[in-house]
């Protein structure tokens, strides 16, 4: 992929807001507008319609004749979600409402036909619904999310995915939690070597105490971290040493640390988890305020039988030991702390620790390069 710089913001700097280092990723409560975004696996969309709710916005997604589509979800006439209806004229790509026979071209949502006013219908030609560009990759349905020309889709999405040797294992669940504690998590330096501690697929890890000398390391498209020496076991003032069962014969320190990177709009690429040999991404799709849809990619470039063989250890192993255990900790701490910062007021009353100047980094980073806020209207 070419490295290029990202396009500077397209909205403006709240002015009552300037002594916030970083309003605008607070106010990105539904995410960010003009990107690229995973939608949905493409085996879930046959013949019948899906409704899918992205950023706050209302989407269907439609394959007709093979081929995807993706409108907004709500007839013009009465607001009648399109994903009940169906395609009634046969070879045309288009789709009907269920309740008065509105028809939609699906290339660019323009109405096409009002069944139930005859051929001659007046309304044909006058409404439209909003119509998204969608690209179908690598066993997803990709949708561009924004009110501009969409960027090329190669230059946004990671070569590791789209790669031709790339075979993926993908899991997309729908998580409980604003979509920026979501991310927030995947790039978290410190809470690893604590949470994931019983997780099954580190049953064989001896995770330190503690990491020293957590930095933030700014690309121009990504907010990553470097680190220090990790520490196996601290000795903590007036209580002790910890951890206090450091002897366990079969757990051994991870030789070499993974690499994290959180880019825009709201994706993590870490090499590798959960074995070496596989890249791992997630993305943080906003569904709405409080919740997020969350994309699992494992990623392992190789050809042939092996590509089988790792089909088979995808889901037989890394699947249930990597995005579903594992990765279940952390859902279950973004979901205890969505309440925090949804109703009690937790973006202006959280307490950062050193560690954290890592997502402070990204907050700053996410204000100054994102390309416009998203928001309910
Ligand atoms: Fe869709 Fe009437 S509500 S056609
Ligand atoms: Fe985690």
């Amino acid at each position: 992929m070419t490295q290029q710089p990202l396009p500077t913001g397209t909205e403006e700097i709240s002015p009552t807001r300037k002594s916030n280092p970083w309003s605008r990723y607070e106010e990105a409560v539904l995410g960010f507008r003009n990107y690229w975004y995973p939608g949905m696996l493409s085996r879930h969309l046959r013949r019948k319609p899906v409704a899918v709710q992205l950023l706050g916005e209302k989407l269907v997604f439609v394959r007709s004749q093979g081929k995807c589509y993706a409108l907004e979800n709500r007839c013009p006439h009465r607001g009648v979600p399109l994903s009940m209806g169906t395609c009634e004229f046969p070879g045309t790509h288009t789709i009907t409402c269920r309740y008065h026979g509105w028809t939609f071209d699906l290339s660019d949502g323009l109405c096409v036909a009002a069944i139930t006013d005859g051929p001659e219908s007046s309304i044909v030609g006058k409404v439209r619904v909003s119509s998204y560009p969608v690209e179908e990759r690598k066993g997803l349905i990709w949708v561009f999310i924004g009110d501009r020309q969409p960027p090329p889709f190669e230059e946004e999405v990671p070569e590791d995915i789209l790669d031709e040797k790339a075979v993926l294992g993908i899991r997309v669940t729908q998580r409980i939690g604003n979509w920026r504690l979501a991310a927030e998590n995947g790039l978290d330096a410190s809470h690893a070597a604590y949470l994931h501690r019983n997780a099954w697929l580190t049953v064989f890890r001896r995770f330190p105490a503690y990491k020293t000398n957590i930095l933030p390391e700014i690309s121009n498209r990504s907010v990553g971290y470097t680190q220090g020496p990790s520490v196996l076991a601290g000795d903590y003032p007036a209580l002790g040493r910890w951890p206090q069962n450091e002897q366990q014969w079969w757990k051994n320190p991870r030789k070499r640390p993974t690499v994290s990177a959180l880019h825009l709009p709201g994706f993590l690429r870490v090499d590798p988890f959960p074995t070496p040999g596989i890249v791992h991404f997630e993305w943080y799709v906003p569904s709405d305020e409080r919740h997020h849809h969350y994309f699992q990619i494992s990623v392992k470039k190789t050809t042939a039988l092996n590509a089988w063989r790792f089909r088979l250890a995808y889901w037989l192993w890394w699947r249930w030991l990597g995005h579903v255990d594992f990765n279940g900790q952390d859902a279950e701490m973004v979901q205890l702390m969505d309440p925090f910062y949804s109703e009690e007021g937790g973006w202006g009353r959280e307490r950062l620790f050193r560690p954290d100047v890592v997502l402070t980094a990204w907050r700053k980073y996410c204000h100054e390069n994102a390309r416009a806020v998203q928001s309910r209207e």
